[in-house]
């Protein structure tokens, strides 16, 4: 049984934030960012944004271990401040499958209705070819919105489409 907790993120958390992101990116197929771009200085902007009006949680294991992250920023012009966008999500590959994604995105959920003034809209890209990512992410209630043919480029020249997904929260 898997045993982790999610909690708001905090400042000290970013070390631990670096390391679990490097290692996602590391893999293929998921994160946009290759390894080299996942530096301190993204991970400091993706947590201040986050911290401006957004929501950045952390999944911790049992010795307080970051295992999972998800950060999202609020929109900033007036018609668009209750969409939640650039939503960015890693687990720790020990820990892909077990349920850490999905009570990230619960506990954003839970967050997003309590922020002032509350945040109804959430949305996220995801590249075309990771199913698993989607299939999750359709389970939790977002819905394809579109594609953005030809958005992602990868270093060895594969070009790949990102899919629009979008969710409003009752
Ligand atoms: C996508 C991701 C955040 C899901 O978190 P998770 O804790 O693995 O997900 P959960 O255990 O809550 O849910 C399991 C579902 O997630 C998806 N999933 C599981 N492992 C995955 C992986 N390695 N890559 C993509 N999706 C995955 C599948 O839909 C799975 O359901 P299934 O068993 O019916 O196929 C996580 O696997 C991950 O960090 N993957 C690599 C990075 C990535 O793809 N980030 C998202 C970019 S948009």
């Amino acid at each position: 049984m898997s045993d982790f907790t999610v909690r708001p993120a905090r400042a000290d958390d970013a070390p631990a934030i670096l390391i679990l992101h490097r290692k996602v990116a590391a893999l293929p197929g998921g994160l946009a960012r290759q390894p080299e771009e996942v530096t301190a200085d993204y991970v400091a902007h993706a947590m201040a944004a986050a911290s401006d009006g957004g929501v950045n949680l952390v999944a911790v294991d049992a010795d307080g271990v970051v295992c999972g992250e998800l950060h999202v920023e609020r929109m900033k012009v007036g018609i668009f401040t209750h969409v939640l966008t650039d939503l960015t999500v890693a687990v720790d590959p020990d820990w892909q499958g077990r349920g850490v994604g999905s009570a990230l995105f619960r506990a954003l959920f839970e967050a997003a209705r309590a922020l002032t003034p509350p945040a109804i809209r959430i949305e996220l890209w995801t590249g075309a070819t990771n199913l698993g990512a989607q299939r999750l992410y359709e389970r939790l209630g977002f819905k394809i919105e579109g594609r953005m043919v030809g958005r992602g480029r990868y270093p060895d020249g594969r070009v790949e489409d990102d899919i629009v997904m979008g969710l409003l929260l009752d």
